[in-house]
């Protein structure tokens, strides 16, 4: 069964988790996954996650199955917090939320959706996109495509051409987007810019998909859910995959969800039994613990505004470590403009250096990142930002 089987490289985000554990250098920065960390370089729990854990220990009587849509309070509570207590689409049924290990899972139960739903239907991603989109989404059998989106050049968004681009998308298209902290460019559409893509999509008919995984991590929780919301107010159908593994920092917990807006209740009610059948075939159900958690802190004022709080904290340090590296850059002599990173937004962003400089940072300097020169900014902090300013100068001025 297995001989002809050759080892798959490791995967692109993944692998560097290995690599950097084994190198032994005191000096070695993780620049790699997204992930959260604090000035001690820590991925802390969150109190708000603590507190509600207790209460969970506390009260819970069994771990009885829970069934295909898992955890109902937390799929009613995120899918407020997505598209709004005040949305119509959700107070009109439209919406249906289920739950899903993380949000890879949701993505990837999105990508069986709609291949049950439109075998022919193709999918249209950001260029660049999350490196996984590209693995998970032809895994589930649907044929991908780009559009126009980062301008490296400028570090900034090709806006005309990723209209241009759009406009040619049409009834049949799925049109995925990142709603905020887009990884791994960390450059995101403005307010205005946002409307005319959700115009956009009304009127050519495509189907948007929103990834929005970093929620918080930009301007704010409901800001940041401005992409979804538009897309709600004017399309008949979105597709969104959500995660609370970067906003309540429960990664390995894997709590994301699966949100579709129908035309209709009855059928956004159809759809939800589809996704139930499609999970049951995967995976069966999802995991419980997180969301139980998350239902305790979303169906309680206290503990959601000390959420609140702490995803402002992750958010402003996130936020200053740009405006901070950006001037440190400027003031190290370093020749090259790097003032994109403060004006880029979440975890990531591209530092616009070759592979071969990225492998040198990795073997001269013990410098973890992707090989698209991506880093994780969150991953800085007073006493590496020097040392990686120092490594930075050393490969730019050896090219
Ligand atoms: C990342 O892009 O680093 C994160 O989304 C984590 C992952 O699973 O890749």
């Amino acid at each position: 069964m297995f001989n002809h089987l050759n080892a798959v490289p490791p995967d692109p985000i993944l692998g560097l988790i290995t690599a950097y554990s084994a190198d032994s250098n005191p000096d070695k920065i993780d620049l790699g996954i997204g992930v959260y960390r604090d000035e001690h370089g820590d991925t802390p729990m969150l109190d708000c996650v603590k507190q509600a854990e207790k209460t969970l220990l506390a009260t819970q009587t069994t771990k009885s199955y829970l069934g295909p849509p898992g955890v109902a309070g937390f799929n009613s509570a995120i899918a407020e917090v997505i598209f709004g207590a005040d949305s119509d689409a959700l107070q009109q049924g439209r919406v249906r939320t289920v739950q899903t290990p993380g949000g890879t899972g949701a993505l990837r139960v999105a990508g069986d959706l709609v291949k049950v739903a439109n075998p022919q239907a193709e999918l249209w991603a950001s260029d660049p996109t999350w490196a996984n989109h590209l693995a998970l989404f032809p895994a589930a059998g649907l044929n991908m495509h780009s559009y126009a989106y980062f301008d490296a050049q400028n570090s900034t968004l090709f806006y005309a051409d990723m209209i241009t681009a759009l406009q040619q998308r049409g009834v049949g298209d799925i049109v995925l987007f990142h709603a905020c902290c887009h990884n791994p460019c960390g450059v995101s559409p403005s307010p205005d810019q946002w409307r005319v893509i959700a115009e956009l999509a009304a009127e050519r008919g495509f189907t948007p998909m929103v990834d929005i995984a970093y929620m918080g991590f930009e301007r704010g929780i409901n800001q940041d859910a401005l992409a979804v919301r538009l897309f709600t107010e004017k399309c008949p159908e979105v597709i969104v995959a959500s995660s609370c593994s970067k906003n309540f920092a429960m990664y390995r917990d894997r709590v994301g969800a699966i949100s579709i807006v129908a035309e209709t209740a009855e059928k956004a009610a159809d759809i939800e039994s589809v996704i139930n059948n499609v999970t049951r075939k995967n995976y069966s159900m999802p995991p419980a613990h997180g969301p139980h958690v998350i239902d305790i802190i979303l169906h309680s004022d206290e503990l959601t505004a000390l959420w609140v709080s702490e995803v402002a904290v992750m958010r402003n340090r996130i936020n200053g470590l740009r405006k901070t590296m950006s001037e440190k850059i400027a003031a190290s002599g370093i020749q090259r403009d790097f003032s994109f990173l403060a004006r880029q937004s979440g975890m990531f962003s591209f530092i616009g250096i070759s592979v071969e400089q990225v492998q040198r940072l990795q073997s001269e300097f013990s410098i973890y990142m992707v090989n698209s020169s991506r880093v994780n900014v969150a991953s800085f902090n007073q006493g590496n930002m020097d040392y990686f300013i120092e490594a930075l100068a050393s490969v730019l001025s050896a090219s």
